[in-house]
């Protein structure tokens, strides 16, 4: 059965939808069949491989209001291994709001139940807030990885976070665990990363990832090319940093392996 992992954070442009995209073309590029879903009405996820609303017929919406078979909803991308679920939570605005405003807080968990068992990997594009539809995604994943962008208040808006996940932990998804926290859009020739990138891993003692995604001009251009960086030049620091971030979470010994399962007690903002 596939790993479900939500890639979440309330806080806006830290790098959500970026790791979606180019860690599931990591992985489906080593072999692990992918599925992104999207839950951001934004729609980042179908425009970062070329896809307009023009193009989708279902997707997150008809996956939470109505019985149609998810599988019908499943796209595929283009690349091999990689499937998503678009969002057209921007085709009824109603019904956008029944959904953001009162779907069963596990409808999603139980709709990629009938599908997990199909991909190595299911990774859940949350929006920048801490409303149902990110609810829904903490609840149906089994761990978490938040992109934490490398800049002084980086640390900030992380605490509500946390505690959200803490709720959801006690009340209704016990299993759920930290995969990591990710640093990303990094520029180690300012003297103020290198300070938060020591604050950050103090503050969050082992759980971030040693792998850090630095800022680059290819993970910028996936939405202009519709394409992953690992498509557009796979020997950019972009495309080989979310590959590393690949290798250190599949612990294959291409990168050292820490599963935070154990250790979310620690966190304390
Ligand atoms: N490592 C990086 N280097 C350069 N640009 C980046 C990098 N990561 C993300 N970006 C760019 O920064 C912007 C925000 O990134 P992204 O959309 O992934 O964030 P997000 O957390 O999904 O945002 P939102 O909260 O609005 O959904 C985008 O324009 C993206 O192309
Ligand atoms: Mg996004």
């Amino acid at each position: 059965m596939g790993e479900v992992i939500a890639i979440a954070s309330q806080k806006g442009g830290v790098g959500k939808t970026t790791t979606a995209i180019n860690l599931g073309a990591s992985f489906a590029s080593l072999g692990h069949r992918v599925l992104l879903v999207d839950l951001d009405p934004q729609g980042s996820v179908a425009s970062s491989f070329g896809f307009t609303r023009y193009d989708i017929n279902a997707g997150i919406l008809d996956v939470f209001l109505s019985d149609m078979p998810i599988k019908e909803a499943i796209h595929r991308t283009g690349l091999y291994n990689l499937d998503f679920i678009p969002t057209n939570l921007w085709s009824d605005e109603n019904e956008r709001r029944r959904l953001v405003g009162s779907a069963s807080k596990i409808k999603l968990k139980d709709r990629l139940a009938e599908i997990r068992d199909g991909y190595d990997f299911v990774l859940i594009d949350c929006p920048p807030s801490l409303g149902n539809l990110t609810f829904n995604a903490l609840n149906a994943a089994d761990s978490i990885i938040i992109p934490i962008q490398c800049e002084y208040y980086a640390l900030k808006a992380l605490g509500r976070f946390l505690k959200l996940t803490r709720i959801i932990k006690n009340d209704s998804n016990p299993n759920l665990s930290y995969r990591g926290f990710l640093l990303t859009m990094v520029d180690l020739r300012n003297r103020l990363t290198k300070i938060v990138i020591e604050k950050v891993r103090y503050t969050l003692k082992g759980l971030v990832f040693e792998t850090m995604i630095p800022r680059n001009i290819r993970l910028a251009e996936v939405p202009y090319y519709g394409q992953p960086a690992l498509s557009i030049d796979k020997s950019s620091k972009g495309a080989t940093s979310y590959l590393q971030l690949a290798h250190e979470i599949l612990g294959d010994g291409r990168n050292s392996s820490r599963y935070a399962a154990d250790k979310e007690g620690v966190v304390e903002i």
